[in-house]
Parts: structure tokens; C-alpha cells; sequence
């Protein structure tokens, strides 16, 4: 409960006294002795969801290392034995190790606890290549793995590894591991490829007779599927994820950091996996909830927005395959507006865009630059513009990244600061900064009212300079207001919000106007007084509701589960006692519940989507609101389907799968139902990598969609198809006329 919530609800008189009060409170850390005032008060101190919660990020806010370059914690593994040469004590070449490493983001715990955030994205651990890659970069970045069963030497071990997930644990931290499963390491240069488990030689790039890798040269089209799946990324040996031995590496690899608690992945490239819509993707969901639930967000690199090609395959990815994906389109828009001058209509239109087009926005994380791209302060040199951005990111639907130093003002505009001067050392470990005081502040309040974790978003309020909009999830709500004009302050009127009437302090408290902050004085019908917003102000003000009678769900994770898998429940009002949690029409079994989160198991009934409701006991009409979830059929085995002499297709028109089962798409023939689109590398031969249940027997037949959506079907009988128990496989028709 922070001054600015009671003030809203006491009289206008004890105003003052509270402003008095809040010039030496912080409001990110609110006083606990206030439950005594009206019923609209918020429960005090209690977070939103359980900490360390794996199936439920959306309250968190995430952290991005680069581990290299964030703190030297052992300076003794700088340069190790059996890998020297690769370090710059320097710090001049910027292709080098620099010295940071697990010991170091240990030891800064308590740093990045104090900002408030509850998740860190570290960049991969895993022991990269020993050797110089073009005879100058070494893997500092770790996206050059030559086994995934190690530690890289430059950032310590795994008891190094044990040691940061536990200080993270004891702060509420969640760890996630940057997991690069599409290649090695360069093919041509440097290791040539070469993978090892544990120490153990698999196979070089130039010299696999077991074919771990796809030889087809370099991608060069990456709005081309097979040529983005099958071809190298860049020249970052490709690995074949339909080779059983390659398949049970890289989900053995994922096993083994879960075993050593980490609680979700960032999965690298995953536009250039196959299968991004269906295949070995969605099978991977079993690795990642396999020891209970947990999280796990794609990176589709430069992915812009529905005019992408990609778009849609994107979109379908977050939507069915049971992981997120970065909000690549949001970032850009983020960028455009704040860095680079464009109306804010632009961020409002993608915002409103994808809120119709994902199922759950809110699982999607945004943020305003990372290790791929120009650091914020690169492209516009004004530290208003980088919190207004900010504090956007912030409180935008999603779950907001922040990049490594940009609460200290890190940057390096060499060559227009792209990779590598982005990865800059991190400078300094000020805790005063407006910056890591702004990340603080929202980051209490994604904990504290649920409008930001699950609330929709509406625009309020727009010019091309101020953005307005709402956050709102039930009676919980959170207005946001941003001018990133330099020069202009705009009166603001005809304002309407869905907060309660009353009056309401800025919950930044003036850290981005100056003075106390911009009073909001909302009339019974939400009608704002007008207010003027001066040049680069950025006020925020909020309503936590308390605790509501009927049961409000605002998360529903893992995104996919089979029968058996825990699935968690959060959101608010469940009561103190367990009641009931209701899968379509199956009951299931509780397994613990509290006011703010439920855990059951996902009954035995066949895969599909269904709606999740929590019905309290006793009185009629206690049920709360329908979230919707993915359930599988069972564990999942990727198998590509391959099938002959399709008939002529013209530009657009493709073949998919569809078949008797919620992973063949139901027998739907839509685009986005149907699996598919297949790929016709050697016309008319198509084929597709489709994650089908273990053991058990599918019915399907192949059919095109052409461009104009009518549907052509194959002759003849369903194909029917029994699934292997493990492994990975593959099975060829003939096209039936
Ligand atoms: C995307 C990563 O973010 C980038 O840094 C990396 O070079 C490529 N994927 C390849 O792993
Ligand atoms: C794949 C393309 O995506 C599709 O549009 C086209 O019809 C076929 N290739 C033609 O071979
Ligand atoms: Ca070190």
C-alpha cells in the first residue's frame, strides 16, 4: 500500500499531511499497518503471484546479462588452462573475453534485487569454442556452444552455476538460460562445428558420418522456410533436430539445467528450427515442463510486425507451440517512437494489433534494446526519451526486458553502437540513478495491482508526442501518461479513465515531472479534470482494488500441457479454501491453493483447447471468468511426414496436414489450424516436421489451401500412422488423387 492509494480514499483534509508523508516514503515500498482503512484498500505487501512461480512470468520484470561483460567475480578463470588466449585483460578487443562471469552476477544479486527486478536472462553458459573463430573472436557471447553438458571456463562451473541460481532463488529471482539449440559453432572456421557432451567428441561439421548437421551452405532468404531452417544461420553449423541422437543432446542438454533449478529458457533462433509452428519446437514443451512448470520465450530476430512475412508463423508459434516469443515488432515500434521520432500512433497501432492477434499479450516480452541491436542511448542521447521508453516497456502489455546498464546509461556509439559495442562492460552499480529508481518503482507496482500482469490495454488519450493509455484487469487499474515532446507541454482534455472516481498522486511521485507529481482528479463517471502534461513528463497512477468476492483469473501456464502435468492458476479472489477448478467439463485435482494461485493436475481427457474456470464453494454465481488453454494428447515425438506427387500449385497455394487429432489441427483446413504450410524443396514432393503424440495411432490425409483459402482434399482413405514410444521419426505417402 503506498501514500498515493490512501490517499485516494481518505478525505481531501489529510491530504497534505499524506503529501508530507510521501516526500520521505518510498512508494515502491509501502508501509504495512494500513489494513485497517476502507474495503478498497489492496492487500498489503502481498505479491501477485508466488515467488519463483515457473508456469506465470507476467508480473516479473527480467533482467538481460551478457555474462562476460557484466562483473569479474573470480578473476582466477579469466584466462583458463586448455583455453588461453581468448581473454583481453584490456578490454580493448572487443571480440574477447573480458572477464565477467557467474561468480560476478552472484555477487551483484543483492544490485539487482534492490531494482526490483524477478527474473534474469543470462546470456548461454554453455562452454563455447576453444579456438578463435577467423583467427580474431573468440565466444564471449556464448553463442557459439561446442558442448552444451559444460560450463564455459571464462564464467566458472557448474558449482558456480548451483551458486547463482540459489542467490537468485533467496532474493525471488528467477533464472533463464539462453538456450542456442539451432547450431554450434561457425562450420568453416575456428572448431569447424565440433560438438562434445561432456567432454566427449560427437562430430565436426566437415567429418559427420552420424549426421548431426544439415549440409546445405549458408541461409540467404530468411522469409523462405526450408532455406531458414535447413541452411546454416550464417555459417553456424546447423543442426539436424530430427536426428534421434541429436534430438535426445539438446533436450538432455535443457534436462540438465533444470536439474539444476533454473526456471526458464530463452530458446535462440527459433525461426530457424523446424518446425517453429508445430514440430520440434512444440516438442521441446516436454522438456520444458517435464520437473513441473516452467517458462520458456523464442527469439525471432528482426521480426517487424504484420507486414512481415513471418508474422503469421510467429504469431502461431506464441499462440500453439506453448512458448512465447520476444516482442520483436514492439521493440521496433518502442524504438521508432521514443528513439527515433515517430508519432506514438505507430506504438499505439502494434500494441492494439497484436492484443487481437496473440492469445495472451501479456506473455510476450517487450523490451527497448539488447545484445542484437543499438543500445537506446546510441540512437537518441537524451536520458528523458530513454525513461519514457521506459517506463512504457514498463507497463505495456507483456513482460518488460530490461538490457544490462541501461539503468546506468550504458552505452558506446562506435559504428552506430551495434554488436559488439552494445556489450560494453558494465560501468557502474549506482542504485541512485532516475533510471534504476523508475525500474524500481514499476516494478513494485507490476507486483502489486494485477492490471499490469493481466490487464488489457486501451489508448486514452493520443498526438504524436502523448500517449494515455490504460491498463485494466477487473477493478484493478493503472493509467499511464507519457509526453516525449522536448518543447511542448499539451493541456489534456477530455480524458476518460477507468479509475474509480477521486483523486489520485502520480505513483512515480514526480520522479519524471519534478516536484510531487501530477494530481489526477477523476470524476463518478471517469471523467478526468484536465491536466496539463508538460514536455517529457511521464505520471502513472493506479487503483488496486482489494481482494474481489468472484474469482478473477488472469494466467493460465504452461501455456501447453499434457494429462498429468501441474497447471497453475493465478490471478485473485480464489478464498483461503480449496474449491473448484473445472478443465471443459472435467474437475480436476487440486493440489495446492491460495488466495492468488491455484496448482491441479491436468485430468486424463483428450488434447484440445479448453476453457479454465475456478467455482468457489457454496453460493451460485462464484465462478470466475473462462481462460483458455492448450492440452496435447501426451508426450510428444517429432516426426516429418513427407508425402509425393502433390499436384501443381500455384504461387501461394500449399500443402498441409490435417488429421484426427488436436496436434493434426482436428480435421480443420484454415492456414492457421491446418499443420503446415509444408515445404516443397523438390516439387512436387512436400514435407514438414510435425510434433504427433508417443504411441499412439493418428488418422490423417494432406490437403492444399490455396491462396484463396478454398481447401483441395487427397482422394482415397485417411492415412493412419502409428507414433513411435520415443526417439524421433519419419514416414512418406504418396499423394492419393
Ligand atoms: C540471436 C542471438 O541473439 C544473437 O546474438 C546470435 O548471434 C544469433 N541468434 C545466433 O545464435
Ligand atoms: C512454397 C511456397 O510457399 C508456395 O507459395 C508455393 O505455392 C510453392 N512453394 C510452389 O512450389
Ligand atoms: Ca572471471
Amino acid at each position: 500500500m503506498s501514500s498515493q492509494q490512501i490517499r485516494s480514499f481518505l478525505p481531501r483534509i489529510v491530504v497534505p499531511i499524506l503529501l508530507l508523508l510521501a516526500i520521505v516514503s518510498d512508494p515502491a515500498s509501502g508501509p504495512a499497518n494500513a489494513n485497517t482503512l476502507s474495503q478498497s484498500t489492496p492487500v498489503l505487501n502481498e505479491k501477485l503471484t508466488p515467488a519463483l512461480n515457473g508456469a506465470d512470468f507476467k508480473p516479473d520484470v527480467i533482467y538481460q546479462v551478457v555474462l562476460d561483460r557484466f562483473f569479474d567475480g573470480d578473476p582466477s578463470n579469466n584466462d583458463p588452462p586448455g583455453d588461453k588466449g581468448l581473454f583481453d585483460p584490456t578490454k580493448t578487443n572487443w571480440k574477447k573475453y573480458w572477464g565477467g562471469d557467474l561468480a560476478g552476477l552472484t555477487q551483484k544479486i543483492p544490485y539487482i534485487a534492490g531494482m526490483g527486478v524477478t527474473a534474469i536472462w543470462i546470456s548461454p553458459p554453455v562452454e563455447n569454442v576453444h579456438k578463435l573463430v577467423n583467427g580474431t573472436d573468440a565466444g564471449y557471447h556464448g553463442y557459439w556452444a561446442r558442448d552444451f553438458y559444460h560450463i564455459d571456463p571464462h564464467l566458472g562451473t557448474w558449482a558456480d552455476f548451483d551458486r547463482l541460481v540459489a542467490a537468485a532463488h533467496a532474493s525471488g529471482i528467477k533464472i533463464i538460460v539462453d538456450f542456442a539449440a539451432n547450431h554450434s559453432n561457425p562450420n568453416d572456421t575456428g572448431e569447424f562445428g565440433s560438438i562434445y557432451k561432456n567432454g566427449v567428441y560427437q562430430s565436426t561439421y566437415n567429418n559427420d558420418p552420424n549426421n548431426w548437421f544439415h549440409h546445405n551452405g549458408s541461409s540467404t532468404n530468411p522469409n523462405d522456410q526450408y532455406n531458414s531452417e535447413y541452411f546454416n544461420l550464417f555459417d553456424l553449423a546447423d543442426l539436424a533436430q530430427e536426428n534421434p541422437i541429436v534430438d535426445s543432446y539438446l533436450k538432455g542438454a535443457m534436462q540438465v539445467f533444470l536439474s539444476h533449478h533454473v526456471d526458464g529458457f530463452r530458446l535462440d533462433a527459433v525461426g530457424n528450427m523446424p518446425g517453429p509452428t508445430g514440430g520440434w519446437l512444440r516438442t521441446l514443451n516436454d522438456t520444458i515442463t517435464s520437473q513441473g512448470p516452467h517458462y520458456a520465450v523464442g527469439e525471432w530476430g528482426g521480426l517487424t510486425g504484420p507486414n512481415d512475412p513471418r508474422y503469421g508463423f510467429a504469431v502461431r508459434f506464441a499462440n500453439q507451440s506453448g512458448n512465447a516469443i520476444l516482442n520483436y515488432p514492439a521493440y521496433f515500434a518502442l524504438d521508432d517512437v521514443y528513439a527515433q521520432g515517430h508519432s506514438v500512433k505507430e506504438l499505439d497501432s502494434i500494441l492494439s494489433q497484436e492484443e487481437h492477434d496473440f492469445t495472451s499479450l501479456n506473455d510476450q516480452p517487450n523490451f527497448l534494446d539488447n545484445h542484437d541491436v543499438s543500445r537506446f542511448l546510441t540512437l537518441n542521447h537524451s536520458k528523458d526519451a530513454l525513461h519514457e521508453g521506459l517506463a512504457v516497456t514498463l507497463t505495456a502489455p507483456g513482460i518488460p526486458i530490461v538490457y544490462y546498464g541501461t539503468e546506468q546509461y550504458l552505452h558506446n556509439d562506435t559504428n552506430g553502437g551495434g554488436d559488439p559495442y552494445n556489450r560494453l562492460m558494465m560501468s557502474s552499480f549506482d542504485t541512485t540513478t532516475t533510471a534504476y529508481t523508475l525500474i524500481k518503482r514499476l516494478a513494485a507496482l507490476r507486483q502489486i495491482n494485477p492490471a499490469l500482469a493481466y490487464g488489457t490495454y486501451q489508448q486514452r488519450w493520443i498526438n504524436n508526442d502523448v500517449f494515455i493509455f490504460e491498463r485494466q484487469f477487473y477493478n484493478d487499474v493503472v493509467l499511464i501518461a507519457v509526453n516525449k515532446s522536448a518543447t511542448t507541454g499539451y493541456n489534456i482534455t477530455g480524458l476518460k479513465t477507468n479509475l474509480p472516481g477521486g483523486n489520485y498522486n502520480d505513483y512515480l511521485h514526480g520522479l519524471l515531472t519534478g516536484g510531487t507529481g501530477i494530481a489526477l482528479n477523476v470524476g463518478r463517471s471517469g471523467a478526468v479534470s484536465p491536466l496539463t502534461l508538460g514536455k517529457n513528463q511521464v505520471a502513472v497512477w493506479q487503483h488496486t482494488a482489494s481482494e474481489p468476492v468472484i474469482p478473477e483469473i488472469g494466467s493460465v501456464g504452461p501455456e501447453l500441457t499434457h494429462p498429468g502435468d501441474q497447471l497453475v492458476i493465478d490471478g485473485r479472489g480464489f478464498g483461503s479454501t480449496s474449491a473448484t477448478v473445472e478443465i471443459g467439463r472435467t474437475k480436476a485435482t487440486v493440489t495446492s491453493w491460495t488466495q492468488h494461485s491455484i496448482t491441479v493436475t491436468v485430468p486424463q481427457i483428450a488434447g484440445a483447447q479448453y476453457d479454465v474456470k475456478v467455482c468457489l464453494a457454496g453460493a451460485r454465481g462464484t465462478c470466475s471468468n473462462i481462460y483458455k488453454t492448450n492440452i496435447d494428447n501426451g508426450k510428444q515425438i517429432p516426426v516429418t511426414f513427407t508425402v509425393h506427387k502433390v499436384p501443381p500449385t500455384a504461387p501461394g497455394d500449399n500443402a498441409f496436414i490435417t488429421g484426427g487429432a488436436s496436434e493434426l489441427g482436428n480435421w480443420s483446413t484454415t492456414t492457421t489450424t491446418a499443420i503446415g504450410p509444408m515445404m516443397d524443396p523438390n516439387n512436387p514432393t512436400w514435407f514438414l516436421m510435425v510434433s504427433v503424440p508417443a504411441c499412439k495411432t493418428v488418422s490423417f490425409k494432406f490437403i492444399i489451401i490455396h491462396v484463396d483459402g478454398s481447401v483441395k482434399w487427397e482422394g482415397g482413405s485417411n492415412h493412419t500412422y502409428t507414433v513411435p514410444c520415443s526417439g524421433t521419426s519419419s514416414t512418406s505417402y504418396v499423394w492419393q488423387p
